[in-house]
């Protein structure tokens, strides 16, 4: 199959990348360096043809609602026209779990565009995960200060990108389905507790500190919601296998010089 690639470079997208070329796709990847703007819509025209399937992986780290919701708005609208005029048949995106009636901060911007793709004219299949465990590495990135690190309250099943990547490879060769099951972590997890023994293991001495964001978003990191479902499909890669795989960047290894999560003018605060 011929596979677009939006979000490529991210966390998800370079698994999404490693996952299909493993599995003999014909890749076209989406990203900025390569001149394709989604929030702009630029570079689009005529690139999608002969297309099979677009996974949509973008993303931009915000806790604002206003940013978020014009982020994903954009970057869905432009998509997806571009699919129609191509006659692409399949838009596969990722959003997350136990976002319902969650419409605050980053989520406001999922639940945009979850509800673009849905109501949209492209055969779609949406995916909702809980946290990455790379959600862990941006949360020290973005908002550690000298020894200190704030984590805000939360309970999670975190889930490691790389299954997640896969599992969307997956989705898009078989083909439209609507609302996919969920896919969530192996382990029900504290995300202060992640934090800390990611400090711990990379060697790094922080003091984290753990507080209750206010509003929504707050709420429903700290209300166990974004766990999902008991019985929601489940990968296998837990925090511990994680923080000792490759996929792990240590913490303190970019720090001070830009990282890649943290170097880019759009980040502003953990959010996933
Ligand atoms: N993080 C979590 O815990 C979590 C959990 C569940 C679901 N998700 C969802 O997973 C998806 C991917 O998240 P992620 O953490 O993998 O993202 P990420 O690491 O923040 O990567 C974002 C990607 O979007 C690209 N991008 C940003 N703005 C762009 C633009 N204007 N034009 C083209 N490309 C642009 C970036 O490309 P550049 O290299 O050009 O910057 C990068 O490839 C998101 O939809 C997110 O909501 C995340």
């Amino acid at each position: 199959m011929r596979i677009a690639v939006a979000g490529a470079t991210g966390n998800v997208g370079r698994h999404v990348i490693e996952s299909a070329t493993a599995r003999g796709h014909d890749i076209l990847s989406l990203t900025r360096r390569a001149g394709y703007d989604l929030e702009k819509g630029t570079g689009l025209a005529g690139a999608l043809d002969g297309v099979d399937a677009v996974i949509d992986v973008a993303n931009v780290v915000s806790t604002s609602t206003r940013r978020s919701r014009e982020f994903f708005t954009a970057v869905t609208t432009h998509l997806l026209a571009a699919e129609r005029d191509a006659g692409a048949r399949h838009h596969v995106t990722l959003s997350i779990v136990g976002i319902d009636g969650v419409d605050a901060a980053y989520y406001a911007g999922k639940l945009a565009q979850e509800r673009l793709v849905e109501q949209g004219t492209v055969p779609f299949t949406l995916l909702r995960a809980t946290q990455l465990h790379e959600f862990a590495e941006q949360v020290v990135h973005n908002t550690s200060a000298g020894r200190f690190t704030l984590v805000p309250k939360g309970l999670v099943r975190p889930v490691a990108a790389r299954e997640v990547g896969a599992r969307l490879v997956e989705l898009a060769e078989a083909g439209p389905a609507g609302r996919a099951g969920d896919l969530t972590g192996p382990r029900e997890e504290r995300l202060a507790d992640l934090v800390r023994r990611m400090v711990a293991f990379d060697g790094v001495r922080r003091s984290v500190i753990e507080f209750p964001l206010p509003g929504k978003f707050g709420r429903a990191m700290r209300s166990g919601q974004l766990r999902g479902d008991a019985d929601a499909d489940r990968g296998t890669i837990d925090f511990d296998a994680w923080l000792r795989s490759p996929d792990h960047t240590r913490t303190g290894a970019g720090e001070g010089r830009g990282t890649a999560t943290s170097d880019r003018p759009d980040r502003e605060g953990p959010a996933g």
